[in-house]
C-alpha cells in the first residue's frame, strides 16, 4: 500500500493493529506482535500511544517480541532497543510487565546460543507471532538479518554489516562505539508470523524498495525473501514508491 506521508501509513498500520488487538480481545485471546525499532516506526508507535490515551486502546491481552538488540549492550543504554521500546512505547500503554520481550544484549557469550533458543521458544508458547512488524535497512536487512542471512536462520548472534554500522552511527558518539555484532530474530522467525508488514518512507529507501518488491527474490537483500511470504504487505510512503 502507497500513503502521501510516512504519518498516513503510520496511521493506517495503527488502525490494523488496534483491530486487531480488539478482535483478539472479543475472542479472549492474546494478540501476539513482533516488533521493530529504528526510525520507521516511531510515528507508528506515537500513533498507538495515542489511540491508548484519547481512544481507550487496551494492551492488557497484547505480547510483543522485538526483533533485536545490539551486542552486548546494557538495557538502560542511550541506544539500547530495550530503552527505545519502553520510551516509545511500553512505558505509555497498560502492556503488562512481563508481556514484553526484546533480546537481551548483556547475556553472556557462552548462553547466547541457549538464550536464543528460549526466545523462539517463548514466541512458540505465546501462540506465534500474529503479525509481525518490520523496517528495511539500506542493505535490505530485516532485523538484524544482513545480506547472506538464508531462510532456515533463527534468532542468533550476527556480526553487523560495516553499511549497518555506518547507517547506525548517528545514534552513537563515534563509528568506533557502535556495536560489531547483534542478536536478532532469524529468516525463518519472520517467515513463521501469520502476517507480516513491512514499513518504509523517505526517498532514501526507494532502490531498496524496488530490489526487495520487484528484484529477484535471494537472500543478498533478505527482505525480497518475504517475495514467498503467504501474507506480506509493504506500507511505504510515496517517496520511497517513487522507483517502483
Ligand atoms: C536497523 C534495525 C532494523 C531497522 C533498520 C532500518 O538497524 N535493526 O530493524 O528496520 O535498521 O532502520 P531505520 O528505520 O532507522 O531506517
Amino acid at each position: 500500500d502507497i500513503y502521501p506521508t510516512a504519518k498516513d501509513g503510520s496511521r493506517a498500520v495503527a488502525q490494523e493493529i488496534a483491530a486487531l488487538i480488539k478482535a483478539k480481545q472479543a475472542a479472549k485471546e492474546t494478540c501476539v506482535l513482533g516488533l521493530a525499532t529504528g526510525s520507521t516506526p516511531k510515528y507508528l508507535y506515537a500513533e498507538l500511544v495515542r489511540l491508548h490515551r484519547e481512544e481507550g486502546l487496551s494492551f492488557r491481552n497484547v505480547v510483543t517480541f522485538n526483533l533485536d538488540e545490539y551486542y552486548p549492550i546494557e538495557p538502560d543504554a542511550l541506544q539500547s532497543y530495550n530503552r527505545f521500546m519502553k520510551e516509545q512505547l511500553f512505558n505509555h500503554v497498560d502492556i503488562p510487565e512481563g508481556n514484553y520481550y526484546v533480546p537481551d544484549g548483556t547475556v553472556p557469550k557462552e548462553k547466547i546460543k541457549a538464550y536464543c533458543e528460549e526466545y523462539e521458544r517463548k514466541i512458540e508458547a505465546a501462540g506465534g507471532i500474529d503479525l509481525q512488524i518490520l523496517g528495511i535497512g539500506n542493505n535490505g536487512h530485516i532485523g538484524f538479518n544482513e545480506p547472506g542471512s538464508n531462510l532456515n536462520s533463527h534468532t542468533r548472534l550476527v556480526t553487523l554489516d560495516n553499511s549497518t554500522r555506518l547507517a547506525n552511527a548517528y545514534e552513537f558518539p563515534n563509528m568506533s562505539q557502535v556495536p560489531r555484532l547483534a542478536i536478532t530474530a532469524g529468516i525463518s522467525t519472520i517467515y513463521k508470523a501469520k502476517h507480516v508488514l513491512l514499513m518504509a518512507w523517505g526517498t532514501h529507501k526507494a532502490k531498496i524498495v524496488r530490489r526487495a518488491v520487484e528484484g529477484h527474490s535471494s537472500d543478498q537483500v533478505p527482505a525480497s525473501l518475504l517475495q514467498q511470504h503467504p501474507n506480506c504487505k509493504f506500507v511505504i510512503d510515496e517517496q520511497a514508491a517513487q522507483e517502483l
